[in-house]
């Protein structure tokens, strides 16, 4: 029996999705917040920009593994922090960090995962696993689960500040989809001791109430983040800057980096896109701390302009979770390994051996 080839675009990916996800899945992964402006605008930002080729030069050989937190990656490019992954796919969380172990980029496991952070990094002995937080309303909750990813080997905290509350998403008010129900999720609350000691009688309506009581903090500020320092020795990154001057208080405090991130358009409606906040921070604070930018990137092409624009690397949200809910672990390797050769193929025909000296000169804007 001979089988359908995976899809190669975007589109076709999220077209499989569409078809093999359950409606209300399907919408809360696809879908941003309001009437989806930043949404739209993180990917026609990248429309904006055209990629101006250079002839006659010797890209026989093209290298596009590079470093990030003085960790060796395989590409620039990490796997986003996406809660409830178990939505798109059975494995969830394992299949896709497996994935990203295979592929040798990082994997950002969120705080509402599905499987545990334990689960996770015993599934992928060799992977580079971070942990992205969300502050809890319970600071020693918070803190248990960042020693926590510290004792099961995760490589940095990415602190996401852009939710202290929840984005106007129409998938929880129209189609009334609630994901830590439908999935029986938040492993990393049930497995948490501070977690346990909260839930008086263990049924699973006051682990959901518990887990929605605790899970975001809605008045957090940088002194906050700056106790995480006290308790960890990990690199902290923050997830959810779009203003040059936040850029810049991060790298005055001495985090390690930033995310440049609108949340994929699920927060504030007619939030800047991501790709046009990059510049004015990249001139703030390029080489004083480490710069990924998300949001949008749907292909090595655009994955080119966001390193030529000064990135130093991007993650992907929505592209991987497509590849994981049509073909699981294998899809997702196949997405992330797709990026890769579009982005080799784009260095070469552009004439650019050297992914590292990519600028703006690369690019024109239309
Ligand atoms: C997210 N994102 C997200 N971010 C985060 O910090 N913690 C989380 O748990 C989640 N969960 C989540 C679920 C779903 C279904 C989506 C689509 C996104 C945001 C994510 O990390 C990233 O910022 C965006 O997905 C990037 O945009 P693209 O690549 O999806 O366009």
């Amino acid at each position: 029996m001979t089988r359908n080839p995976m899809p190669v675009f975007y589109k076709d990916w999220e077209a499989l999705a569409a078809e093999k996800l359950e409606r209300g899945a399907f919408e809360y992964i696809r879908g941003g917040s309001g009437s989806g402006e930043t949404l739209l605008a993180n990917e026609t930002a990248f429309r904006q920009w055209a990629i101006i080729p250079r002839v006659l030069r010797d890209v026989s050989s093209v290298e596009i593994s590079t470093s990030i937190l003085d960790q060796p990656i395989q590409a620039p490019i990490l796997l986003a922090p996406v809660g409830y992954q178990k939505l798109a796919y059975p494995q969830g969380e394992l299949a896709a960090a497996k994935a990203a172990e295979k592929a040798g980029v990082p994997y950002i496991a969120s705080t509402v995962s599905d499987y545990s952070l334990e689960e996770i990094s015993e599934h992928t002995p060799q992977g580079n696993n971070w942990f992205q937080l969300y502050w809890s309303t319970n600071e020693a909750l918070t803190f248990s689960m960042v020693k926590r990813a510290e004792q099961a080997g995760y490589k940095a905290i990415v602190v996401t500040v852009d939710t202290g509350v929840l984005g106007w998403r129409s998938s929880s008010f129209v189609h009334h989809f609630s994901p830590v129900r439908a999935t029986r999720g938040g492993a990393n609350f049930r497995k948490d001791p501070v977690f346990q000691a909260l839930v008086t009688e263990w049924t699973e309506d006051n682990i959901i109430k518990e887990i929605e009581n605790n899970k975001r903090r809605d008045h957090m500020t940088w002194d906050d983040i700056l106790r995480l320092r006290e308790i960890t020795s990990l690199p902290i990154i923050l997830k959810g800057i779009q203003h040059p001057k936040d850029a810049e208080k991060a790298a005055e405090l001495g985090f390690e980096g930033i995310i440049v991130s609108n949340h994929g358009g699920r927060q504030l409606d007619a939030a800047i896109s991501s790709l046009e906040s990059l510049s004015p921070i990249v001139d703030a604070v390029k080489d004083r701390i480490a710069i990924i930018v998300d949001g949008g990137i749907r292909s090595g092409t655009d994955v080119y302009k966001a390193l030529a624009l000064g990135a130093d690397a991007v993650s992907i949200g929505r592209p991987y979770i497509y590849g994981l809910a049509a073909y699981g672990e294998e899809g997702v390797v196949q997405v992330i390994e797709q990026y890769k050769s579009q982005l080799i193929s784009a260095l070469r025909l552009s004439g650019e051996a050297n992914m590292k000296h990519l600028s703006r000169e690369n690019l024109h804007r239309y």
